[in-house]
């Protein structure tokens, strides 16, 4: 999508007035040549392709407070713009790891963060087995740790990886797209029961019967043709839907976060992060996890209660703070945000 420096960049043809397609979007994608692009759509309240907006960043640093010399574990690297903000507080001396499953947002995130002059080492691998990384590193363990969890918004509005339905793409949904079965796969091979299981335990889907019985009956390879699927099964016509309030929450969203979660074992890797948590905190070491639905609050907070009981947390804060109102407005995708905070003890 970038232009050679110095070449002047030709104008995509599109129907109409503006870009629609993410791929057209050629201003966003590329924000160190248009950075007036980027301002305009985030004051619209909309995140510009190719880019992620970090959530409660403000509240993240205070509570993780990295002082300079300090290892921060950042367990999902994203776009970086936590470890970027993270990497700045604990300089001079201290450093940032990365880790993501997502090999392709990874490379282009780390080379963004060197173009800013910041050294954060990428791995790309599970946060489940951050023990690993840690032992790669070199270290017995980190000073702070931030899990954000989910998916980006790169991932999010990337037609071609299947997360998201306001573009046709395939449904595909693995964050690491160097394995594992697609959702398209995992919906070809299941029968209606287990479709219906996964909609009611991931998304707290109402009519996860219906949807089930429809997605066996068609099986499902593309977003657009799965959404639809949703809305028909919620009494709604494809052709007619229009969302009348464009910060509500589209009815296939449910579906979608449900398929997500299987497709990348998300609780079962959560639940690995919670259990080696306090372990890899240095004493007094602080965590931040930020989550976006309540089967991921339920875990966190059983889990940071838990370590706490055992006497391996000194503190946690386990209310789920929520983002401000003003950050709501500017950016909707940080409405269903909640931030866990815990703190190691100083010694075990
Ligand atoms: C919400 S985004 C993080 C955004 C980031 N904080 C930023 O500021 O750009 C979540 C990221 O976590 C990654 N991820 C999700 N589950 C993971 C796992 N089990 N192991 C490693 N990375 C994971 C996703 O690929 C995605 O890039």
């Amino acid at each position: 999508m970038n232009q050679p420096p110095g070449k002047p960049p030709r104008r995509k043809r599109y129907a109409g007035t503006h870009p629609r397609r993410f791929h057209e979007r050629y201003k966003e994608l590329d924000p160190a040549r248009y950075p007036e692009q980027a301002a305009k759509v985030r004051a619209q309240g909309r995140t510009p392709a190719g880019a992620h907006v970090p959530i409660m960043l403000a509240e993240i640093l205070a509570s993780l407070a990295p002082r300079s010399g300090e290892v921060v574990l950042d367990c999902t690297l994203g776009h970086g713009g936590h470890a970027e903000a993270l990497a700045r507080a604990a300089a001079p001396g201290g450093r940032v790891i990365g880790i993501d499953l997502d090999a392709e947002e990874q490379a282009r995130t780390v080379q963004r963060l060197a173009q800013l002059g910041l050294a954060v080492s990428a791995h790309h691998t599970n946060f489940a087995g951050l023990g690993n990384v840690l032992k790669a590193e070199g270290l017995a363990g980190v000073d702070c740790l931030l899990a954000d969890l989910g998916v980006s918004s790169m991932q999010l509005d990337r037609p071609e990886r299947g997360f998201g339905f306001k573009h046709d793409g395939p449904l595909d949904m693995r964050m690491d797209r160097s394995r594992g079965k697609t959702a398209a796969e995992l919906l070809a091979g299941a029968d209606a029961q287990t479709i219906a299981g996964w909609l009611r335990d991931y998304g707290d889907e109402p009519r996860a019967d219906a949807i089930a019985d429809a997605v066996v009956r068609a099986r499902p390879e593309g977003t657009r043709e799965l959404a639809e699927i949703v809305l028909r099964a919620h009494g709604l016509d494809p052709r007619r839907f229009r969302k009348t309030n464009a910060r509500a929450k589209h009815p296939a969203a449910r579906v979608f976060q449900a398929l997500r979660m299987v497709v990348n074992r998300e609780a079962e890797n959560l639940d690995a992060l919670l259990r080696a948590l306090p372990y890899v905190l240095n004493p007094g070491g602080r965590a931040a996890i930020l989550t976006f639905h309540s089967g991921e609050e339920t875990r966190v907070r059983r889990a940071l209660e838990a370590a706490q009981a055992a006497g391996l947390l000194a503190h946690t804060d386990l209310a789920g703070l929520a983002p401000s109102r003003a950050e709501v407005h500017d950016n909707p995708r940080a409405r269903s945000a909640r931030l866990f905070t815990a703190t190691r003890s100083a010694a075990m």
